[in-house]
């Protein structure tokens, strides 16, 4: 897992963007995938910002969330919390700058679905610094759709989000959007911060 974390924080340093596959093993992938399966009814649909309407979110994007708490993970996410927590460490250390935190949440896109082109900060702040995807589609094809597209000036390439493929990139340089998905396609997404997450009382 230390070589994997060091091809990371190399791969973010020359291209803004990493690529690993294989992350975990197949055991941990499957109890993964079957986790959120069975979650699915917990499921929200994911949020732009105050004052948009779920119909127009749904022209923005299209995707199912589910946040994970440290405190009521599973076997398998509690695994894979254990390498984020190692990353956001190493990212640190290698970057120098505070990373103090990392947030995380289960994501699936219906069939039809999609999230147009964006950065992962938001407008008005810049506290995710790296934003760190895990897909969790077995037997993924081409023909399923579903890419993650990802911009580079004029340029595109597309990912496959096969199960075990680990995406990282800057949030702030990396401009993207995941295609119109032909099944349906489950992720696990997090974002490592610069900051604590302010205490929210209700
Ligand atoms: C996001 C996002 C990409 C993907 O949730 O912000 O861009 O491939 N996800 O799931
Ligand atoms: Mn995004």
């Amino acid at each position: 897992m230390e070589n994997t974390i060091e091809l990371i924080a190399e791969q973010l340093d020359r291209h803004a963007i990493a690529i690993i596959d294989n992350l975990l093993p197949e055991d941990v992938l499957q109890d993964l995938l079957s986790e959120t399966k069975q979650l699915l009814n917990e499921f929200q649909p994911a949020l732009i910002g105050r004052g948009i309407t779920e119909q127009r979110i749904s022209e923005v994007r299209g995707d199912r969330i589910l946040w994970l708490e440290k405190d009521q993970l599973t076997k398998s996410q509690e695994i894979y919390f254990q390498f984020l927590e190692q990353l956001r460490e190493r990212l640190s250390n290698y970057f120098r700058i505070g990373l103090p935190w990392f947030e995380c949440h289960l994501a699936t896109y219906p069939v039809g679905s999609f999230y147009t082109k964006h950065f992962d900060q938001f407008r008005e702040t810049n506290n995710r610094i790296f934003s760190v995807i895990l897909y969790l589609n077995e037997a993924w094809v081409p023909e399923n759709a579903g890419q993650l597209r990802i911009y580079e000036g004029d340029e595109h390439y597309d990912i496959e989000p096969k199960m075990g493929r680990l995406v990282c990139f800057r949030s702030d340089l990396v401009e993207h959007e995941v295609l119109k998905t032909t099944q349906p396609r489950f992720s696990i997404t997090g974002w490592i911060r610069r900051d604590e997450p302010t205490p929210v009382f209700l």
